[in-house]
């Protein structure tokens, strides 16, 4: 055997050694993974506008997918943050003094009733972090919030799921019936996403009747701020149950997605616990600030709860004129019917071509819904003008009796 074809079998010997190794690390990495975490999908967020301009060659692009504030950020907000870049060096007040100060003005507690993270869901994610163990019972409605869905499970939780109403609201007395003593968790977005439903005051007290006091009760409040003027929408801070949890957040309203700052009010014990999983400096010193800006603006705040009024009962009309039976929403974002997978994902398509980005349901086992958020007067139209060229084609392929 020559030299040359010496060195090219043990050149493969090598490579063919190299590749079971990859193959049996591979299976060694796989079992490390719980089943329960193989088995979970990754959180799928609205299409990014720069992937779609990339994509489409696009430059007007109307992002309709994730429930922003379309007027941005508050200037009082914005002005904090750029002042604050100046102490980027420095680590933040893990106390976020200033910041629970203000919240503890506005809704009358006290700063040990306050526990702030990355997001409402980083305080969710605490929460799974803090009291939910492999095997335990967590209840909510079936098809609501995604990110609680997906960090029950990743924290092994046994999810128990109710059905909704035909109306797509959440069942109330089902969830009374399925809430039992090993319930650890009973999660409640209200408003709900993607359906925009709530469960009233009264449905509310219903329910909290067959609730034992060990079970923890999160109500997610993320939509708040759009919701609180509804005559009987329950303000949970109104209540003060020692085990319920309100979340709320600075990236709906607020229009501070991009900075990832939430808030919970809860008892005392109960914020502790929360604080023992925490990470020290979360949020960071720029979402800190950016948050007190935004928490002093009040006009801003009416602005954006004015925008959102007006807009969501012109694309309700419109929804409801072309027979797409939108569900009645108390949010910023409206939840309509499109009859199947493929009638979601033709429009969905359709739409992202003339650079109008919706969001599709299939990831919360709504494959024939859709979602819209509300944006500015422009981006409607935006909206409203896409929809009305694709609908020739949409009814011809989806409603050929219409
Ligand atoms: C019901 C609900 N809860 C929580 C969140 C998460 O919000 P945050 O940005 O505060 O993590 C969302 C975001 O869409 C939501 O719809």
């Amino acid at each position: 055997m020559s030299f040359n074809q010496l060195a090219f079998r043990l050149k493969r010997l090598y490579l063919e050694a190299s590749f079971y190794l990859y193959v049996e690390e591979t299976k060694v990495a796989k079992k490390l993974i719980p089943d329960y975490l193989d088995k979970l999908q990754v959180y799928q967020a609205g299409k990014p506008i720069e992937e779609v301009a990339r994509e489409k060659g696009l430059t007007h692009i109307s992002k309709l997918a994730s429930n922003e504030n379309p007027l941005g950020p508050s200037p009082f907000a914005i002005r904090e943050m750029t002042s604050a870049l100046w102490d980027i060096h420095r680590y933040p007040d893990m106390h976020a003094t200033d910041l629970k100060n203000k919240l503890c003005e506005l809704y009358k507690v006290k700063p040990a009733n306050i526990i702030l993270g990355n997001g409402s869901e980083g305080i969710m994610a605490y929460i799974a972090r803090a009291f939910i163990q492999p095997g335990d019972e967590v209840l909510t409605a079936d098809k609501t919030f995604i990110g609680f869905h997906i960090l029950a499970t990743s924290a092994g939780a046994k999810l128990v799921t109710c059905p909704r109403t035909e109306d797509m609201k959440y069942d109330v007395k089902a969830l009374a019936k399925a809430v039992n003593e090993n319930t650890k968790v009973l999660y409640i977005a209200n408003p709900d996403n993607p359906t925009g439903s709530y469960i009233t005051e009264k449905e509310f007290d219903y329910l909290m009747q067959f609730v034992p006091k060990h079970t923890i009760v999160i109500l997610d409040e993320a939509y708040f701020e759009f919701a609180q003027s509804t005559w009987d929408y329950p303000d949970s801070m109104k209540y003060r149950y020692d085990n319920v949890i309100t979340l709320r957040t600075f990236s709906k309203a607020y229009g501070l997605s991009g900075i990832r700052v939430g808030y919970g009010f809860a008892h005392e014990n109960f914020i502790t616990a929360l604080h023992k999983v925490k990470l020290p400096f979360e949020p960071n010193l720029i979402a800190q600030k950016g948050a007190i800006g935004a928490l002093t603006d009040y006009p801003h705040l009416e602005r954006t709860i004015r925008n959102n009024t007006k807009r969501y009962y012109e694309t309700l009309k419109f929804l409801d004129h072309r027979n797409f039976k939108p569900l009645r929403s108390t949010t910023n974002f409206i939840c309509f019917y499109t009859g199947s997978e493929e009638a979601s994902d033709f429009l969905f398509n359709k739409l992202l071509d003339r650079g109008v980005i919706i969001r599709p349901l299939k990831a919360n086992k709504l494959p024939d819904w859709v979602r819209v958020s509300i944006g500015l007067k422009e981006e409607m139209k935006h909206f409203f003008e896409a929809m009305d060229e694709v609908l020739p084609e949409y009814n011809q392929k989806f409603r050929p009796d219409q």
